[in-house]
Parts: C-alpha cells; structure tokens; sequence
C-alpha cells in the first residue's frame, strides 16, 4: 500500500480488511516521522489543523510518560475539540490533567485494586456460569456479543456502580451511540449525530441522578462514593458526578466486551492456541488475556495535545500541535514484537498498550478487565471446549474503538 493511499481520517480505511490495515500501519512505522493528517468531518464540531499519527511503540510510550507535554486537557477521546455543552456529559477526568485529574482519580482508584477485583471474583465466576448455562439453553449457536461478551462487564460495573438490572439496557444502548464513531446502526443519520450523543448522556445523567438519591442505594455502591466525595472540602456538582458516572459505564462494558469476542475469534483462527491454552488453562491464561488485548486493541487511539514547543525522537512537535497515539498499532511494532501480527499467547515481549501507556491515565479498569476475559474463556472453553465464531465479524464502523458489533458462533 503506498503512503499517498493511506489516510487514517477516511472512515473506509477502517473498513479495509485486517491485512490491509496492518500492512498500511507498517508502512506508516517505517516511515522517518509521524505522518500529519487532516481531521475526519463530522458535522458538529470544526475541522481542525490535524493531527500527527503517533505509530511506533516507543513514540507513544514516550509521549504517555511525559503528560506535561502531551496533555489530555483539551480532549483525548476525540479528534475535534468539542463544543462545549459536550462538557456536561464527557467532560470527565479522561479528557483532564492533573492535578484535578489525579484528584478525581483518587476518589474511585481504591475500587479497581487487584485486591478489591479478587472480592469480586465470585460475582464475575456466577455471572460467566449463567451466561454459559443460558448459551447452551439457547444452542447450538447464537450472537456471541449480545449473548456472551457483552453482559459479563455490563453486569459487573452496573453491580460496582449501584445500577439495578432493570437500567441494564439503558446503559448498554448509551454506551452503544456514545461509542458508535456513527456506525449506521446507532446513529441513523449522521446530522443527527451531536443530537443522539448529547441524548444518550442525558439519559444517562438523568440515571445517576436518580440513582443517587434514592434510599436503596447500598453504601459500597460507586455512585455512593462519589457523591459523598469530596476535594478540598467541595462535593462534586452535578455535572461532575454524571460525566464521571458516564466515563465509568461506558468505559467498563464497551472495551471489555470488545476484547472477549476479539478473543472468541482469535481462538477460532488459530485452534494451536486454542490447544496450548487448554492444556493448561491456569498457567496460561493470563499471557493470553495480555496477547488478545495486544491482537485486539479494543481502543485504538487516544488523542493528545502538546503544550509547549518539544522534539521527540527527531521530531519537533509544536505548542497545539494534536497528536493521536495509535496504540492498535504500536502494538504490532516489529520493533518490540517478533512477528507481531501473530497470535501468540505464550509470547513474552512487551508490555503491549492496549490499556494505554505508562501514565497517569493508564485504564482504571485494566485488572478488572483482565479478570473478566480470563473467567469467561475459563467458563466457556471448560464448558464448550469447541466453540468457535463462524463467518467474520460485523465490525463497528468506528477508527476510535475496534468494535464487533456481532458474531456469530456455534458449538
Ligand atoms: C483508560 C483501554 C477496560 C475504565 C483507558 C485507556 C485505555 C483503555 C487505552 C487510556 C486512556 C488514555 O490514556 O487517555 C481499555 C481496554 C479495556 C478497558 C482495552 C478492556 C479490555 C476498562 C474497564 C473499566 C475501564 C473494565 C472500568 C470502569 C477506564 C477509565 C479510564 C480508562 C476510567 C480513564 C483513566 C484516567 O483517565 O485516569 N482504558 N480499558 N476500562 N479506562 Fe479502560
């Protein structure tokens, strides 16, 4: 594929078969510096002067260590800056700096320990046997998203927020149009797009609100601890509370789902790993939970902006300069990975940056997320040792998140 051919902002080149695409991003790595692009259109928000496509694993190792000068301040979840009554609904830590971003951090950090997760170890187990169980009443086959993947981490982070069942749908059809990039089946109609997004988050908003103040709302729940929190003596305001509300719902169901059914095909495609694993389940579980995050990057960019003039490994990014950090494709970095569009559960090399880079924003969830894949391919491969997803994916129509949106599968 010849450079001119590749533009990172033209939503048919995430259409683009796989190959394709990792073709192109070698040729974007072997490249002597970032490639510049223009911003994607979307009707809401102002073309901006575009971006720099960070690539290479060192690079975006790099600019996430040095937060001071590629900050999140100004967005990291989307290319334009946005207009302002976007704030409302995802003006959340994950587009600021610190010191209010590790402020706000603080407040749920406690939450996602690997030594809290291990508390929740047992929910995770019998939410994966229930899936299982109603996959098999259903069989032999069925939509693996919807009957698989995606309810393991919905159920999870509505339990960790305080979110009763009857909300679940709710949830999952907001997070759906929030992370839709505009794939037509959530966004009909792109003109509508700032109107559909704006609507999900107030849906959302008006959930936590009256969640928040209702009398059953167990102590331990998250929306309990965030609305008693408080920085410097101030409690958040309401805005503050539903865009962090939003970040946690959305963040903790979409990605993780992403992954599992990632992983269901990974396995379909390469039935040796599929052996390796099951030869021992425990032993291996955990590099290949790592190597389907890595193969799958369920998140494939997040955005930075420079805040002062600074070279970098021989370029000079300048103040304002919009960098997006490619993290689908520093990890498959010939530089760190040895063939590294291979699956390869035993492999060692790394660490990958599907859960971001070493800093300050590197995903609250990521030992969550791990727990979850791991306990559903223990659930699913002990119970139906041979399933596996039939035909290709349908794949979100997104460049910001790796989403399938169905698969189907058979056992
Ligand atoms: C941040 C990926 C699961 C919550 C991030 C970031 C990435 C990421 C790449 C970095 C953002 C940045 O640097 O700007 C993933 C993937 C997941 C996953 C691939 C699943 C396989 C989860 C789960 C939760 C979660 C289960 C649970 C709530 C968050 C939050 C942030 C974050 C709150 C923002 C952290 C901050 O700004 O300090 N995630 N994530 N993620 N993730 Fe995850």
């Amino acid at each position: 594929i010849p450079l001119s051919e590749i533009n990172l902002s033209d939503i048919a080149f995430w259409e683009r078969p796989m190959a394709e695409r990792e073709a192109a991003f070698a040729v974007l790595r072997a490249q002597p510096g970032p490639i510049r692009f223009a911003e994607p259109e979307i009707s809401f928000a102002p073309p901006g002067p575009g971006y720099h496509a960070l690539v290479r694993h060192a690079d975006i190792v790099e600019a996430s260590r040095n937060p001071e000068v590629f900050c999140s301040g100004r967005s990291a979840t989307s290319v334009q800056d946005l207009p302002v009554e976007f704030n409302e609904y995802f003006g959340s830590m994950i587009n600021m700096d610190d010191p209010r971003h590790a402020r706000l951090r603080r407040i749920v950090s406690r939450a996602f320990t690997p030594k809290m997760i291990k508390q929740f170890e047992a929910d995770v187990q019998a939410e994966a046997t229930r899936i299982v169980d109603d996959l098999i009443a259903g069989g032999p086959g069925g939509d693996f998203v919807t009957e698989v993947a995606a309810r393991l981490p919905l159920k999870i982070i509505c339990d960790m927020m305080g979110i009763p069942e009857e909300h679940y749908q709710t949830v999952f059809d907001a997070s759906n149009v929030i992370l839709s990039g505009g794939d037509p089946e959530f966004i009909e109609d792109l003109s509508k797009a700032a109107e559909l997004l704006l609507g999900a988050g107030q849906r959302l908003q008006d959930l936590v609100t009256s969640l928040a103040g209702s009398r059953d709302l167990a102590d331990d729940a998250l929306i309990a601890t965030l609305t008693r929190a408080n920085i410097d003596g101030e409690k958040l305001t309401m805005q503050e509370l539903g865009s962090f509300f939003i970040l946690l719902v959305v963040a903790g169901n979409e990605t993780t789902r992403n992954a599992i059914s990632h992983g269901l095909h990974l396995f379909t495609e390469n039935p040796d790993q599929r052996a390796l694993l099951l030869s021992d389940f425990d032993g291996r579980v955990g590099g290949a939970v790592e190597e389907i995050v890595r193969l799958a990057s369920p998140v494939t960019w997040m955005r930075r902006t420079v805040t002062r003039d600074h070279e970098m490994n021989g370029t000079l990014y300048r103040e304002g300069d919009k960098v997006l950090l490619f993290y689908w494709s520093a990890n498959r970095d010939e530089d760190v990975f040895t063939d590294p569009c291979r699956f390869d559960i035993l492999r060692t090399e790394g660490p990958h940056v599907g859960f971001g880079g070493p800093g300050p924003h590197f995903c609250l969830g990521a030992h969550l997320a791990r727990r979850e894949i791991a306990v559903m391919f223990r659930e699913l491969f002990t119970r139906l040792p041979q399933i596996r997803s039939a035909g290709e994916p349908d794949r979100l129509r997104s460049s910001f998140i790796n989403g399938i949106k169905h698969l189907t599968c058979e056992f």
